[in-house]
Formats: C-alpha cells, structure tokens, sequence
C-alpha cells in the first residue's frame, strides 16, 4: 500500500495557505487511499529564535487543528515529531550523506538566514540543517508520496537525493519518496503581498487568512486584498498576482478552474465578495470542530499518544537497518 508522510510546523497559527495547499488534501483524499502519517514537526519550530511556552502552546493547537480539519485516526496516524525518537536518530546518519554545499543552497535557508542577519540575530546551525531533519522524517517511514505546496519541493527533493546516494553507497535501504502538489493552491500568496508566499511564521498581518479568523476578521482581509492596477478580471499570475491569488484560493474553496472562473466577473469588488463567502464556508466546519475539540483535550491527547507508538513502530525497523547498513554495530 502506498505510504504517505507529511507535516506541519508550529511555528505559528495554521494559515489558510497551510490548509488549502495541503492539509485539506491530507484529510479529503490522502487519508482515504493510502497508509499516511501526519506529523507536527516541533523539532522544526526550534530552528528559530523561539518561545517554550508558545511553541507547546502551538503544538497542541496545530494537533487539534488536524483534527478540526478532518484527519481521522481510524484512517491514519495522528502524532507530533519529537514523541518519537527515529527522526532524531536517523537525521544524524542523513547528515553523514548531505554535503554542506548542499544545504547552504536550500532557499528558505538563504532567505531566514538573511532575514535573521539583517535583525542583527545570529543563526542557528538547526537552520542549516534543517532540511535533513525533514529528509529524516519522510525517509524514516519509507514514504512513497509527500503531500505538500510548492515551498517544500526543493527539500522533498533533497529527502530524494539523499535516499538515493544512501542506497548506492550502502545498500538499498530508504524508499525514494516524490512530492505531490494540490492542482490548485499549491502557493497562496499573501493577500496585501500578492508576491510573497503567505507565511504563518511571518508576524501577524492583515494579508495573512489564519484557520482561526473570525467570519468577519477573514470577510475584512478578503476585501482589502491587494489587487492589480487593471480592472478587468483575468487569470495571469505574473501581471496580476493579486487577482489570480484570489481566482486560485476561490477555485480551490469552491471547485473550479480559475481561468474559467476569471471569465464570470465583472469587477474585482465581486470577485472578492465570493472569495470572502468561499473562505468562511469552508472554514466554518473547521472552526466548529476546533471548538468542540478544544472542550476534550484529553481526547487529543490521548489521539497523539497512540499516533506516536504507532510511528515508533513504523518507523523502527527502516533507522535500524539504517544504522547497520552504515557501519554500526547492534546493540545486541
Ligand atoms: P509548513 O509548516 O511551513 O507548511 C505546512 C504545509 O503547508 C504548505 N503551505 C502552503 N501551501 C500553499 N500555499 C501556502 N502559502 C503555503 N504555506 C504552507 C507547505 O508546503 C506544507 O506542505 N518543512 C515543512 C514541514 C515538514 C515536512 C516534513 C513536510 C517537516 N518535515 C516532512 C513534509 C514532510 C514546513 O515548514 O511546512
């Protein structure tokens, strides 16, 4: 059976950009066909100048957020990263096979790095090597297929190249896992920065839609998206970012192809009163469900406990062969 992996970092509050890019997808389609994980990488969110409290305070919302979303544990597995130790133990033996070149590449590693420099911060060496980590996460459950939007290609292809140079210098080993993108909404972007990615890390912003906005907090922010110096509506994500951000985030909501979609309006006030409509309906079941599980803590805690054994077992047997395949010796 094909085995999924994928994950999310709590960095920060779940955008809609989180949840139209990929965890949408994990709970209507990934869950149902195949054998998935789906993972809160807390280790993730220690690469940056962090908060201990905000960090465990974000975890457990990002867990019940999964959940809200529709992930069932009957259908897949519920757990946060650092419950089990395989990723741990296996990114160290991933660092022996990357090379530094390799990582210095990664372009969320320029880019935070420069962030932090420029704020006069040091960078944390977890930063670097960051990508290693999540090559350890995918490979340690011989992952076939990774759900994520656009911004994780690189390092899913970096979990490739280094499963591949692994099995050719020490025998076949890890499974060589490939990326899958959502049709529409692989990069929302941001809604009053049609440019930049819509991030959840970044601070909070009025183009930023978080899974937890208010009705009328998302209906504002719709509204006062940034849109092109045109008024026709068309579909042209390099002369009208702003526009076809909005024509990809209702085709996504709502079903549809943007372009053709593009076609029914005839001023950008519409088109954002649909989007704005569109994005509430589909957050309104999340919100409420959020709500309810938020009354039963114990129920998702209970849900991640099983979800991190479950993975432990999973994962073991792979970081074992791991660590002989390389050149340890057992433990006995
Ligand atoms: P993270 O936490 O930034 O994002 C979680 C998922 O949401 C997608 N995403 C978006 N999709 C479309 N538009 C956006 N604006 C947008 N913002 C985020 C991301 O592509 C991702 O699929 N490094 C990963 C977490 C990770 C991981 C892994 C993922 C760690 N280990 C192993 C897969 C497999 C990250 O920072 O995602």
């Amino acid at each position: 059976m094909t085995r999924i992996f994928s994950g999310v970092k709590p960095t920060g509050h779940l955008t809609l950009g989180n949840y139209l890019g990929a965890v949408r997808r994990w709970a209507d389609v990934d869950q149902r066909r195949a054998d998935a994980l789906f993972c809160v990488v807390d280790l993730h969110a220690l690469t940056v100048d962090h908060d201990p409290a905000r960090v465990r305070r974000l975890s457990r919302q990002a867990a019940t957020l999964l959940l809200a979303s529709g992930l069932d544990p009957r259908l897949c597995t519920v757990f946060v990263q650092s419950h089990v130790d395989e990723h741990a133990r296996l990114s160290y033996l991933l660092e022996c096979v990357a090379t530094d070149g390799e990582m210095r590449r990664m372009i969320q590693y320029k880019e935070k790095s420069a962030r932090e420099r420029e704020r006069g911060g040091s960078v944390r060496l977890s930063l670097l090597t960051y990508p290693v980590l999540m090559a350890a996460d995918i490979l340690a459950y011989g992952t076939d297929e990774v759900p994520v939007g656009d911004d994780q290609a690189q390092h899913v292809e970096l979990a490739r190249d280094l499963a591949v140079r692994f099995n050719q210098r020490y025998g076949h080993t890890f499974v060589v896992p490939r990326a899958t993108r959502p049709a529409v909404a692989a990069r929302v972007m941001n809604l009053q920065e049609p440019t930049s990615k819509m991030g959840k890390s970044e601070d909070v912003g009025p183009g930023i839609v978080y899974l937890l906005d208010e009705p009328d907090v998302i209906r504002k922010k719709v509204m006062r998206a940034v849109t092109d110096s045109g008024r026709d509506v068309v579909y042209d994500r390099e002369a009208g970012p702003g526009v076809a951000n909005l024509l990809e985030i209702l085709a996504a909501c709502g079903g549809g192809d943007p372009e053709a979609l593009s076609g029914t309006y005839a001023s950008y006030g519409a088109l954002k009163k649909d989007v704005a409509d569109a994005v509430v309906e589909v957050l309104r079941p999340v919100q409420q469900r959020h709500k309810e599980l938020c009354a039963d803590p114990a129920y998702v805690e209970d849900v991640l406990r099983q979800g991190a054994e479950k993975a432990r077992k999973t994962a073991r047997p792979t970081v074992d062969e791991a660590y002989a395949a390389i050149g340890l010796l057992p433990a006995g």
